[in-house]
């Protein structure tokens, strides 16, 4: 029998096979005894064999008829072949001899048993993560590079597949396409790809490739489901090399929320493995947009021919989602955007010329309306006309002409609370003329005038200059112009756009994914004014990250593998260079909001008059220590500053250990007081530290942590902690050590933000007193108000502590602690001597934390942490019970965890799970972050000034993440 011909070939309807026949032919010609349950294909019958016990044994596939012996022998020795050379697990043929055994049903079927490769497929329309689309890409690498030295007659076949052949298989099967808009979309899209691929295709590499190495023929191994193997070689077939790429890139377009810059993980995976040449780079996006369309043809045909295949019908939907995605974005803009992401740019040569005359050039003031602009403080951004304004102020100052900059990401096209990034990168340029401006050409070339849209737009050699706006123009067009001649006059804002040679449209502003491919048909109008070129696109991140880790100690972590730059900041939303905003969900430190103004302003008026230390005498040290007393009950009174947490904790100790001349402390196990050596020494937090609980030094005792929730008495039960914790410190007691100190959060951040089980602070206090030691409230993360109820978390629990150390909130991010105790305690300090801290309790410090004080005051940020902290709380609850994921939700106002895990009874943590969550929220636009000691719990702790607005998107973009994949 020769090799399949798909064009000499009437059909390809799957082997009508039941299950029961599928496990008489493994019985009989296999000699396996094995039940056999249908899989779906789209021109096999494919059957998992499993055994009585449910295990599975293999694969049986029995070929559709049309294809040959020495096909399937192909398919079969390629699997051998990637085995032996990648570390690929593939589903090669099982049984001895690689056997394919011969059955005669209706009809002559060929059958052969193939490994069967557990962990599942990618077969859903789910969401895919980077590393996975990485991965994937990796494979489709590995597979060519293996394949590069195979080869086998059974190869040579003719598919509808092989991309040599897309445009004529579109021909042939796009009548089958009813509907006629779609029909003439695909038969579009795939004469325009065609044209760019025939030019190139004696320069593409050919060999045999896989050909099908998509989402339905990967498996992935472990809880991250990363793609590391490959079953299904039926498409085997000698091919350009660049197509396996294309048919890998195209599966990914079906996934949930994937566009073609999403699948530049894959590219770039797929290029470090095998190089991609110049021809195949060309070739990549217009193969892409083919293999779309002839997925939509291929599906309408198979469904038309076979319409009992379940499969082939239910995947229509997808395959015109993939080709619609495929083509949103034109191929010379992918494939400058693919050539970017590999670091193969073209370099692009400036376009010169004179535009204006020289005496207007002289005077010209580029207006920055970047996100680091100094113009845009204060959330200037955010009037509406802020590009207007700020233009008027460059040009009262005496400018001819004020021009904002080319390629810039603008934050004022910037939007909060939104799931898509913005357009905010500038392919061109707007002018304000301060007087009468002249355009000139700075090239002969035609020009067109179009009076509706006030546009001119002058054609050269070089590219299309186009000007759109407030401009009187010189003549009605269709006329050629000399270079030097006029072209209009200007008397208001104008838009300037210098397209390359044979570009078309270019929109006047582009999502920073596809901005190196759009700047790429583009050229900077500036030198026609003038202007020095610009910088081009803002540094995203990568850069920057590479600076970091060589200067900045390492162990000082941050945020996401691939972290944003975040370079400003606006109430409860965080800004990254490309212009795209958002939700700042983890920021406890900064209460008031980013940026806040009048903070920014009292900071800078203090910094002017005066910044000392506290051994001077001025009044705004006496005022907040006035002002910070008062916030607490009696007998707590007197005050210590200093500039952080942990600062803070640690002097608590030692006036704890000066007071009762003892060096023993109780604290609780799992939490965190801070990284100064003593802080350190009782902090038992493993996700701060794995060696915690080992390296103790023997004057710290630990109470178990009181988690009502995963701990060992859980729920009602949680009333149990306070007395097992209360004899620990009697045996200590009883052992000679009695404590200087109990040490505790009263609400239990590293937990999550629980709260501490009622009357546990009460017992725990009376116990150490009654023991003569102290009772210490480490208020660093919980005070101030976050707890919505409470302005200090202690209040929750009736109780009084004798210390209480605050710092993250007092200054809003100002470095600024503070320890506040009995002025008996305080005095207790002479013993080690006198107190001083250099900066703290500094002037601008002082002042920093009184204004602090007023705005929470002043805006009622407390009583919005409890109302919006009630509403977020109200919404995942309902969340919950749609997502088992969820486990709980603990804490109060906005100090708040999210538990997340694999099952609600044995509570398994979902570590994985919820690190791929914060990944995801992110790319949907929110900063959430792993917290607790099993990184298990979403941190949630936002600036006190967070809106309802923006807690809904919070909830509704976890919703969406735990409804469509992570
Ligand atoms: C409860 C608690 N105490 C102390 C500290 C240490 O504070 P800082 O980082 O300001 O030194 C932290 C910091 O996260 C904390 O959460």
């Amino acid at each position: 029998m020769t090799s399949f011909d798909f064009f000499e070939a009437t059909g390809l309807p799957v082997p009508a096979i039941t299950e029961e026949q599928a496990a008489r032919i493994a019985a009989t010609h296999f000699g396996l005894s094995a039940m056999a349950t249908a899989l779906g294909s789209q021109q096999d019958a494919n059957f998992l064999l499993s055994s009585d016990a449910g295990d599975p044994i293999g694969v049986l596939k029995i070929a559709n008829p049309a294809f040959s012996l020495a096909e399937l022998q192909a398919q079969d020795a390629a699997a051998a072949f990637i085995d032996a050379a990648e570390e690929i697990r593939t589903a090669t043929n099982i049984s001895e001899g690689a056997r394919i055994a011969e059955i005669d049903l209706e009809a002559k079927f060929f059958a052969r048993i193939i490994r069967f490769l557990p962990g599942g497929t990618l077969s859903e329309d789910t969401y895919v993560r980077p590393a996975q689309v990485a991965a994937i890409g990796d494979l489709a690498g590995r597979t060519c590079r293996a394949l590069a030295a195979f080869d086998h007659p059974g190869v040579d076949r003719i598919l509808q597949w092989d991309l040599r052949h897309g445009m004529r298989t579109v021909e042939v099967l796009a009548g089958h396409v009813a509907d006629q808009h779609r029909r003439a979309a695909v038969e579009a899209a795939a004469a325009a790809a065609w044209q760019v691929v025939a030019d190139l295709a004696d320069d593409l590499p050919v060999q045999v490739i896989h050909g099908d190495i998509t989402g339905d023929n990967v498996v992935c191994a472990g809880s991250a489901a990363i793609p590391d193997g490959l079953i299904d070689f039926g498409d085997l077939t000698r091919s350009w090399t660049v197509s396996e790429l294309a048919v890998t890139v195209a599966t990914l377009l079906r996934h949930e929320g994937c566009e073609p810059a999403t699948t530049l993980p894959a590219i770039q995976a797929f290029h470090a493995v095998r190089p991609l040449g110049h021809a195949e780079l060309e070739a990549l996006w217009p193969l892409v947009i083919l293999r779309a369309a002839l997925l939509v043809v291929s599906g309408v045909h198979q469904a038309s021919i076979d319409a009992d295949n379940d499969y082939a019908s239910s995947s229509l939907e997808d395959e015109w989602r993939i080709f619609q995605r495929a083509s949103a974005i034109p191929i010379d803009v992918m494939t400058a955007q693919i050539r970017s992401a590999l670091g193969v740019a073209h370099p692009a040569e400036p376009i010169t010329g004179r535009f204006i005359d020289d005496a207007a050039a002289g005077g010209i003031v580029v207006v920055d309306l970047s996100p680091e602009a100094d113009a845009m403080d204060g959330g200037a951004w955010l009037e509406p006309d802020c590009e207007e304004r700020l233009a008027a102020d460059a040009l009262a100052a005496g400018a001819s002409a004020a021009v904002t900059v080319f390629g810039q990401a603008r934050l004022t096209r910037s939007s909060t609370l939104r799931d898509a990034s913005p357009a905010t990168v500038a392919t061109g340029m707007e002018l304000w003329p301060g007087r009468p401006l002249t355009l000139v050409a700075p090239w002969p070339g035609s020009v067109t005038v179009d009076e509706a849209g006030g546009a001119v737009t002058l054609a050269g050699p070089a590219g299309t200059l186009e000007v759109r706006g407030a401009l009187h123009p010189s003549g009605a067009g269709g006329h050629r112009a000399e270079a030097g001649d006029a072209l209009g006059s200007v008397n208001g804002r104008v838009w300037i756009q210098l397209r390359r040679h044979g570009v078309g449209q270019v929109p006047q502003f582009v999502r920073p994914e596809y901005a190196a491919g759009w700047l790429a048909q583009v050229g900077d109008p500036g030198p026609l004014l003038g202007l020095p070129l610009a910088a081009g696109l803002a540094d995203n991140g990568v850069a920057l990250r590479q600076r970091r880790s060589r200067a900045f100690a390492e162990v000082q972590e941050h945020y996401y593998d691939h972290p944003p730059r975040i370079e400003r900041g606006w109430r409860e939303h965080l800004i990254g260079t490309d212009g795209r905003s958002y939700l700042d969900m983890v920021n406890n430190v900064a209460v008031l909001g980013h940026g806040h103004p009048v903070l920014a302003d009292a900071v800078a008026r203090q910094w002017r008059r005066l910044n000392t230390n506290s051994r001077f005498n001025y009044g705004s040290v006496v005022a907040f220590s006035e002002r910070l007393a008062a916030t607490l009950p009696d007998p707590l009174d007197t005050v210590f500053l200093v500039n952080s947490g942990s600062e803070s904790d640690d002097l608590a100790l030692r006036l704890a250990m000066a007071t009762t001349g003892r060096h023993d402390i109780v604290a609780v196990a799992e939490a965190y007081h801070g990284w100064t050596y003593a802080t350190d020494a009782i902090s038992t937090s493993i996700a701060d530290n794995p060696n915690a609980l080992s390296t103790r030094p023997s004057w710290v005792h630990t109470v178990p942590s009181p988690n009502a929730y995963r701990g060992e008495h859980r729920g009602l039960d949680a009333s149990k902690y306070a007395p097992e914790a209360v004899s620990i410190i009697e045996d200590l007691v009883a052992q000679g050590h009695p404590p200087a100190a109990f040490i505790c959060e009263p609400f239990y951040g590293n937990a999550g933000g629980m709260a501490l089980p009622d009357g546990y602070l009460k017992a725990m206090y009376g116990a150490v007193r009654a023991a003569g030691g102290l009772a210490i409230a480490d208020e660093v993360q919980v005070g101030y108000g976050r707890t919505g109820r409470w302005f200090w978390a202690f209040e929750q629990q009736g109780v009084v502590p004798d210390i209480v150390c605050v710092a993250k909130a007092m200054g809003n991010g100002q470095p600024l602690g503070a320890v506040i105790t009995t002025k008996a305690i305080a005095d207790a300090y002479r013993s080690c001597g006198y107190f001083f801290s250099s900066a703290g309790g500094s002037p601008v410090s002082s002042v920093v934390g009184l204004t602090v004080l007023d705005i929470i005051a002043s805006e009622g940020l407390q009583e919005n942490a409890a109302t919006v902290g009630d509403h977020i709380v109200a919404r995942i609850n309902e969340l919950a019970t749609r997502h088992p994921i969820i486990g709980t939700v603990h804490g109060s106002g906005l100090y708040m965890g999210v538990e997340l895990v694999r099952d609600r009874t044995t509570l398994e943590p979902a570590v994985v799970e919820t690190a791929a969550i914060c990944e995801r929220m992110r790319e949907l636009g929110v900063i959430v972050q792993p917290t607790g000691d099993r990184q298990n719990v979403l941190k949630m702790k936002p600036p006190m000034c967070i809106t309802r607005e923006s807690a809904d998107f919070f909830v509704d973009m976890l919703d969406r993440v735990l409804t469509t994949g992570w």
